[in-house]
């Protein structure tokens, strides 16, 4: 059976992580445990998680010209990621700075370079010409105007597509009206609606008629659907070691189910327990499971 087509139009960074069981108040220098330098970047971590789990996956967006961009090109190709809709910039190649404490808690610095220079016309040409595209998935670590260009096209073409509004920005009416399933986590939710996510109420009046899920750390998620349904998924207990990358390993592993055609629920099920054994492992594209490792999930 020919695989379900997924396309990411999003960013890629080099993650420079630096790990510390305290991290530094202003104007204190404290020694760490350990540094890291991984692939990263939302839309980056988002194609390689759909990519595991089995999607036929192009990743559309921009890399700088420098040893950065070739290593993040290089691994795409080695994880069979179609990169022939990524082009290339003389701005540097986007940078994430991670500080991650003994909590596995984590804060990032992004200095998004070449993923802010992503042309509109290359970005709906893409989606555009993509064969048999199910889903398109986005985040917000590039400019909102060509995720609108981009989901204005998957949507004359039919296909589905999935917002992750990470980092948090104000949405357009336009992008929230052209976005199938919104996806937030608790922060992202109380930035967009102005309450947290704590009531039926409450999560029923954020997108009427639409649908939303919710990613709620170790508490898993919770599934709003157009019809007004509310299903909660509850996330496994695990040992914490570093959560970041998993808002984007739930968000990547939906985006695949739902392509191959499982329900809404089963691919947010899925979603969820992927999400939660990369959080038990270091860096973001490196504490994603296998193929095989999903498939045991599934
Ligand atoms: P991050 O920014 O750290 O990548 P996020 O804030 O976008 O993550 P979360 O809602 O914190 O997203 O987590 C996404 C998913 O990761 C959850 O739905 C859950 O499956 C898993 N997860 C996160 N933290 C934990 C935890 N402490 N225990 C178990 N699972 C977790
Ligand atoms: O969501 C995690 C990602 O956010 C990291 O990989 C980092 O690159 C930042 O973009």
């Amino acid at each position: 059976m020919d695989k379900a087509v997924v396309a990411v139009v999003g960013s890629a960074m080099m993650d420079l992580t630096a790990y510390a069981k305290t991290l530094p108040q202003p104007g204190q220098t404290l020694v760490g445990d350990l540094f890291t330098t991984g692939f990263g970047g939302k839309g980056a971590n988002q194609a390689v998680i759909a990519a595991h789990c089995g999607a036929k996956t192009f990743f559309v967006g921009k890399l700088g010209r420098d040893s950065f961009g070739e290593s993040i090109a290089l691994n795409f190709q080695e994880l069979g990621i179609d990169i022939s809709y990524t082009q290339y910039s003389d701005v540097a190649t986007g940078v994430a700075h991670i500080w991650v404490d003994g909590n596995g808690e984590n804060r990032i610095v992004i200095i998004p370079g070449a993923n802010s220079e992503i042309e509109i016309a290359k970005a709906s040409n893409a989606i555009s010409a993509i064969k048999n595209l199910s889903v398109v998935i986005a985040q917000c670590e590039i400019n909102q105007d060509v995720t609108v260009a981009a989901f204005s096209v998957a949507k004359e073409r039919g296909v589905t597509t999935i917002l992750n509004p990470a980092p948090f920005m104000p949405l357009s009416p336009q992008l929230l009206q052209l976005t199938d399933w919104l996806i937030p986590n608790e922060s992202e939710f109380k930035e967009l609606h102005g309450s947290p996510p704590r009531s039926d109420e409450i999560l029923k009046s954020f997108r009427p008629n639409k649908n939303s899920i919710i990613t709620l750390g170790s508490e898993g998620a919770v599934l709003v659907t157009a019809d007004g349904s509310i299903v909660p998924i509850n996330a496994p207990i695990v040992s914490v070691v570093d959560t970041t990358g998993a808002g984007d390993a739930f968000v990547g592993t939906f985006a695949c189910a739902l392509a191959n055609g499982m329900s809404p629920i089963d691919s947010a099920r899925l979603g969820v327990a992927v999400a939660s054994l990369t959080v038990t492992r270091k860096g973001a594209q490196s504490s994603y499971p296998t193929q095989a490792e999903i498939e045991m999930l599934s």
